[in-house]
C-alpha cells in the first residue's frame, strides 16, 4: 500500500500526523510511504529522517493521491479533489462540528475515518488521538498560565521573604483537566478541581488536588461513553454558585469543560472574572466551542478587569515533537485494524472500525454524523 504524509497547510498548526518511528514500521511491513516536502520540518522532523527510514519526498498531488493518507487535520478543497476513490483519509476530521463537509466527501469514494469518532473503550486507548493530543494541551496549558501570571507557581522561602504559592484552579476533570492538575502540582502549586462526574472527583484527589464540591447531583458517565451531558439550568445555576468562591480565590483557572458535539457548558461568568484579582489569568481550553468563559475570544488574548483570558485552541502544537510522536502511534495503532498484506480491509464487525468510518463506498455511513446532516445542523 501507498501511505501518504501530507504538510499541514493550517496557520499556527505544527504537527505532523506520522514521525520517523512509526514509519520504519510501515516501511519494514512493505508499505510505501511518501512524504510530501517538509511535512515534519516545524514538529522537529526532517524530511531526511523520513528518507533514512525508507520513505520517499514527494509533492502534495503525490501524498493526496496514496492509497491512505493519514492527516493531522480536514483536507483542504484542492487536497480533498485529488484523493482518489477507494482511498483511506484518517484524521481529527470534526466529524460531529462540520458534518456539512461529508456528502462531498463521500461522493468521492473515499472512506473517510476520523480519530474523534474512534470509540473510548480499553481496545482503543492505543488509538485515542483525543486524549494524547489533551493530554499535551493540559500540560501547554499550565506552561502558558505560568508564563502570562505575575507569580511563582511553588512556595518559596528565601531571604526576602516567604512567598505563597499559587493557587490553581482547573475546571473540567477529563484528560486535559487531570494532565493539568498534575502539571501545576508538580510546578508547587495549589490545586482545586472540579467536574460533573462522579468520578471525577478520587481521580482529582490521587493527583493531589482538592476537589471543589457543589451542591448538585453528579453525574454517573458510565452510559455514556464516559462522556459528560449537557446540565439542566437550575444545575448549571448551581455550579456557576459554587465555583463563585473558588473562581476569585483563584490566581489561576484553567477550564477545560466540553460536551462532545455540543457547546461548551458556561462555568466563568463575565461578573466571576470581575471578581478575580488584578493579574490573574484564564486559560480556556474550550474556546474551539466557543469557551467555558463568557469572555473568551478563540485565539485570542482578552484582558478584562485587569485579568488575562487566553483561549488558544491549538495547543497540542505547541509541544509538536510530543505530540506528533502521540499521534502518530495512535494512528498506526489505528491503521493495523484495516492495512493488510493484500491491501485495505474495512471490516464494519470491529466496532473500532464501525465507530469511526464517516464515509465509505460513496455514502455517509457514521450514524450520528448522517442525523446532524438530515437535521441540517451541525
Ligand atoms: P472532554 O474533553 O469531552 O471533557 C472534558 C471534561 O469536562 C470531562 O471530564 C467532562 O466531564 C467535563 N465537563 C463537561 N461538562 C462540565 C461542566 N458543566 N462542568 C464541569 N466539567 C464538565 O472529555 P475527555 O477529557 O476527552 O474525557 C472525559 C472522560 O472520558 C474521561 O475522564 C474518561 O472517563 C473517559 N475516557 C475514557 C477512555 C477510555 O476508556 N479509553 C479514554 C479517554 C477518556
Amino acid at each position: 500500500m501507498i501511505i501518504g504524509i501530507p504538510k499541514t497547510t493550517e496557520a499556527g498548526e505544527h504537527r505532523v500526523s506520522l514521525t520517523p518511528d512509526v514509519v520504519t514500521r510501515l516501511t519494514k511491513e512493505g508499505h510505501e510511504v511518501v512524504v510530501e516536502s517538509d511535512a515534519g520540518t516545524a514538529a522537529g522532523f526532517v524530511d531526511e529522517a523520513y528518507v533514512a527510514v525508507g520513505a520517499s519526498i514527494g509533492d502534495a498531488a503525490r501524498v493526496w493521491s496514496a492509497d491512505v493518507v493519514c492527516s493531522v487535520s480536514y483536507p483542504s478543497e484542492a487536497a480533498a479533489a485529488q484523493l482518489k476513490s477507494g482511498a483511506v483519509l484518517l484524521g481529527l476530521l470534526q466529524p460531529l462540528d462540520r458534518a456539512d463537509r461529508f456528502p462531498a466527501l463521500a461522493s468521492t469514494g473515499v472512506t473517510s475515518i476520523a480519530f474523534e469518532a474512534v470509540p473510548r473503550t480499553t481496545r482503543a486507548q492505543s488509538m485515542d488521538v483525543l486524549s494524547s493530543q489533551a493530554t499535551v494541551a493540559g500540560y501547554q496549558a499550565v506552561l502558558m498560565a505560568a508564563e502570562k501570571l505575575d507569580k511563582f507557581f511553588p512556595m518559596l522561602t528565601t531571604a526576602a521573604g516567604t512567598i505563597a504559592p499559587s493557587k490553581v484552579l482547573i475546571l473540567g476533570a477529563g484528560v486535559a483537566g487531570l494532565m493539568a492538575i498534575s502539571t501545576a502540582r508538580r510546578l508547587g502549586a495549589i490545586v482545586h478541581a472540579f467536574d460533573v462526574r462522579a468520578e471525577a472527583a478520587e481521580q482529582v484527589e490521587s493527583l493531589g488536588a482538592k476537589f471543589v464540591s457543589v451542591d448538585m447531583e453528579q453525574q454517573d458517565s458510565s452510559a455514556t461513553g464516559g462522556y459528560a451531558k449537557e446540565v439542566a439550568d437550575d444545575t448549571q445555576a448551581k455550579i456557576l454558585a459554587g465555583l463563585a468562591k473558588p473562581v476569585s480565590e483563584a490566581d489561576v483557572v484553567i477550564s477545560t469543560a466540553q460536551i462532545p458535539g455540543r457547546p461548551a457548558p458556561l462555568l466563568l461568568t463575565q461578573q466571576m472574572v470581575e471578581s478575580m484579582r488584578p493579574g490573574a489569568v484564564v486559560i480556556d481550553l474550550a474556546a474551539s466551542t466557543g469557551g467555558n468563559c463568557e469572555l473568551t475570544r478563540a485565539d485570542e488574548t482578552v484582558v478584562h478587569a485587569n485579568v488575562t483570558i487566553e483561549g488558544p485552541t491549538n495547543l497540542a502544537s505547541m509541544a509538536a515533537g510530543d505530540a506528533s510522536r502521540m499521534y502518530g502511534r495512535n494512528a498506526l495503532a489505528l491503521m493495523k485494524l484495516f492495512l493488510t498484506e493484500e491491501g485495505v480491509n474495512i471490516d464494519f464487525d470491529d466496532d473500532i472500525i464501525e465507530g469511526s468510518v464517516i464515509t465509505h463506498g460513496g455514502s455517509v455511513v457514521h450514524s450520528r454524523v448522517k442525523g446532524l446532516i438530515d437535521g441540517g445542523g451541525n
